[in-house]
Order: structure tokens, then C-alpha cells, then sequence
């Protein structure tokens, strides 16, 4: 199975730092963000990774990753001209993902505990045309998508609000998604958001609609380390994740 992970953006959340440092190279206790990502896929098996970026910043992330080998991954990368959106960047993974195979995708700014092989190997079950969410408890659903869920007690996860102003459950949807080839005819469906972007929640919502989105519920700290309270939260907990 292969693994995209992205780490475009502006990171205006973090200005005046991202003014000249891409998001995901910011430290986060001994490492670059972006390592974290590349040992979670790592340890989930996933050795075959297309890494997303700006193209400011590419010529950074080859010095410090160069082609994956010292993090026993292979790397390719490709550049998102402009921060057109999660969805617009994750096509960009179009050619690199094979017809028939399933794969993993990560926001890199997601900094997160648990393993991902039980979720992965869940997934790998499911049949064709199927996109899988994971989910994590949070204080502040409003900041991030967040599950709207059938209230007949059935648990089906109706469809995502992205960044309600009163969120519907005290869950956001992370940054950690996992498709098939079906996802690229998805993309080509939706338009651009109010903001701009080609979002991924839009996306994920087309699956819902069909009802092919499935999800799973993270057991262990997630954060999205997009704020300066989270980057900070993030390096506490990361300090020791890595050797
Ligand atoms: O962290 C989880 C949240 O991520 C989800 O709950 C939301 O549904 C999802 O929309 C997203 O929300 P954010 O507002 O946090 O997305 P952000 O713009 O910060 O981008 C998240 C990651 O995606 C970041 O690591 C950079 C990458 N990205 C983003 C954009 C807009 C790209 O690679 N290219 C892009 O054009």
C-alpha cells in the first residue's frame, strides 16, 4: 500500500513563522514536523510515500528527507503550485496511486499516538469505492470537520459540517484518510469552496451521500498542530516519540 502525505498550505495560523519556514518543517520536540508523518506510515507498513508541497519549499524538504532512505521509506515528491485545497492537492497523487490499490492519506500538520495498522487493515476490507475516515474526541470540534451522525442509534455517520459554528458531536474528523482510485473521479466532481479551496470535505461528503464513507474512532492523542497552542501541546507529547 502507498502513502500521500501532504504538506502544502500557507499555514497562516502560524504566521510570522511560516512567513519563511513551510509549516511542516517547524520543530516539534527533536524533529521536523513532517517526520512524524513519515514514521507513522513507516510503522504501518506503508514504504512507498508521494510527499505534497509548495514548490518554495521542496528544495527544503529533499535536503533533510532527500530520497526517504534514512527513514526506510521511498520518497517522491510533487509540487502544489498554489494552496488550492486538500482535495486539489491530493489529485496531484492521481498517476502516482495504481488502478486497483487502496492507500492512506495523511495531513502532515496531524500529529497523532496510535497505530494505524489495525485502522488500515479495517479498511482493506472494505469494498471498492469505500473512503474511510478516522475520528478523534476534541474540545474544539468548531475548529476542524465534524461528523454529523443518524440519531436512530445506528452510529452512521450522516455526513461532515466543516468547522460548524455548533458542531453537531464533540468528535472532528482528522487529517487521516484512506481511498481507492474512486477518489480522483470524486475530486473532479466538486467545485471550489466559498474559500477558495477544493475541500476535502466536500469529497468525503459524496461518499457519505453514496453511502461509501466509512470511519473509525482514534484511541490515543491526536492533534492537529496548526495553532500555536497545538504546536506547543505537540511538542510536549512528541517529545520522546522518536528515538
Ligand atoms: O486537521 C484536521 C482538519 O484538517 C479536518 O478536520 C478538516 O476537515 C480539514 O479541512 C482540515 O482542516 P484545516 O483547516 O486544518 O486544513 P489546513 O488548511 O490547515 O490544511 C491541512 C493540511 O493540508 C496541512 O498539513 C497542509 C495541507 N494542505 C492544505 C492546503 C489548503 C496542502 O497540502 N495543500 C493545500 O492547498
Amino acid at each position: 500500500m502507498k502513502g500521500v502525505l501532504l504538506a502544502g498550505g500557507n499555514g497562516t495560523r502560524l504566521l510570522p513563522l511560516t512567513k519563511y519556514m513551510n509549516k511542516h518543517l517547524l520543530p516539534v520536540g527533536k524533529y521536523p514536523m513532517i517526520a512524524y508523518g513519515i514514521h507513522k506510515l513507516q510503522q504501518a507498513g506503508i514504504d512507498d510515500i508521494l510527499l505534497i508541497t509548495g514548490s518554495k519549499s521542496v528544495g527544503l524538504y529533499a535536503e533533510y528527507l532527500e530520497n526517504g532512505r534514512n527513514f526506510g521509506v521511498n520518497l517522491t515528491y510533487r509540487v502544489q503550485e498554489q494552496a488550492g485545497g486538500i482535495a486539489e492537492a491530493l489529485e496531484l497523487a492521481k498517476g502516482f496511486i495504481p488502478p486497483d490499490e487502496k492507500f492512506v492519506v495523511l495531513l502532515g500538520d496531524n500529529l497523532f499516538q496510535d497505530d494505524l495498522k489495525p485502522f488500515i487493515q479495517c479498511y482493506t476490507q472494505q469494498p471498492p469505492g469505500t473512503a474511510m475516515v478516522l475520528l478523534s474526541p476534541t474540545d474544539n470540534p468548531h475548529r476542524y470537520g465534524v461528523p454529523v451522525f443518524a440519531e436512530d442509534g445506528s452510529g452512521k455517520l450522516l455526513f461532515i459540517e466543516e468547522k460548524p459554528v455548533n458542531p453537531r458531536s464533540r468528535h472532528a474528523v482528522t487529517g487521516i484518510y484512506m481511498y481507492d482510485h474512486s477518489v480522483f473521479e470524486i475530486i473532479s466532481r466538486i467545485s471550489p469552496s466559498d474559500r477558495g479551496e477544493l475541500e476535502i470535505t466536500d469529497v468525503n461528503n459524496l461518499y457519505a451521500a453514496a453511502g461509501t464513507l466509512v470511519y473509525d474512532i482514534l484511541q490515543q492523542w491526536w492533534c492537529d498542530a496548526g495553532t500555536f497552542e497545538s504546536l506547543q501541546e505537540a511538542a510536549v507529547h512528541m517529545k520522546d516519540a522518536l528515538p
